[in-house]
């Protein structure tokens, strides 16, 4: 039984244990992973008032950090394993967040951004399209698309592949790395009326890139992001 042990001794398992730090990732990275995501949603210009999509949103790693941030009912977090969400609550901010600030979460499974059939102005899915097949990650960009405010963006983190590297037949290869082409990224993107930019966003194992629906929305994502501490002119619809 690893799922109670406290958040130093959970430093000694490997990513996938049964522990809501470790399930997620290498738990050393816990807060890393969780203040880079945020800190890359600010230096992009979220505001309280958004409303903001954490697909596959595991513990919390985000959650601890953003569900304070945003208003109430503002956060939406899609998660098929309900006991990440719980012990994040329990081990990481308390329940009484979850009172005050009436997050919403699904269990859904099908890498679908509609279910809660409401719009969002950023997705964020950390380490999902590094562990997921064609299908699923298909899925994700196409339901995006359905979801993403016309000046949203979608924020996900992946393996960049050679353009010729071959795709798993698998839909979840967690923890192994799925590595993706940027032309197969860049037609599933073009089939829904999406563009995609790659941002340069440090990240210890992967690489950031920017999904809109409106090329404006990606023209501040510069090299420069974040650097001054100013968040980026924000495109408006
Ligand atoms: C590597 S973890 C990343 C979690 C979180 N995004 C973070 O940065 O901490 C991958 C997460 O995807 C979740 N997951 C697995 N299958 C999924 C599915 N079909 N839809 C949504 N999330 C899924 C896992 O349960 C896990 O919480």
């Amino acid at each position: 039984m690893t799922r109670h042990l406290s958040a130093t001794d959970a430093n000694q398992l490997q990513a996938g244990d049964d522990h809501y730090r470790a399930y997620v990732g290498p738990p050393g990275r816990y807060g890393l992973l969780g203040l880079l995501q945020m800190n890359l949603l600010t230096a992009l210009g979220l505001e309280e008032t958004d409303a903001v999509l954490d697909f596959g949103c595991g513990s919390l790693r985000l959650g601890r950090c953003l569900i304070p941030f945003l208003l109430r009912g503002k956060y939406y977090g899609i998660e098929p394993h309900d006991w990440l969400i719980q012990d994040g609550f329990t081990h990481e901010t308390g329940g009484q967040l979850r009172t005050l600030k009436a997050p919403l979460f699904s269990n859904d499974d099908t890498f679908d951004c509609t279910v809660f059939d409401a719009d969002f102005d950023f997705i964020m899915a950390q380490s999902i399209v590094t562990h997921s097949g064609p299908k699923p990650t298909a899925n994700l960009i196409r339901t995006a698309a359905q979801s993403l405010k016309q000046d949203g963006l979608f924020l996900f983190s992946f393996i960049l592949g050679e353009d010729d590297t071959p795709l798993p037949e698998a839909d979840w290869t967690y923890p192994f790395n799925v590595p993706y082409p940027k032309p197969w990224l860049d037609q599933q993107c073009a089939d829904n009326g999406l563009v995609m930019k790659l941002i340069n966003w440090h990240h210890p194992g992967a690489q950031w890139a920017a999904i809109a629906r409106d090329p404006r929305r990606l023209e501040a994502l510069d090299d420069q992001l974040g650097l001054a501490g100013k968040p980026a002119k924000r495109w408006r619809a």
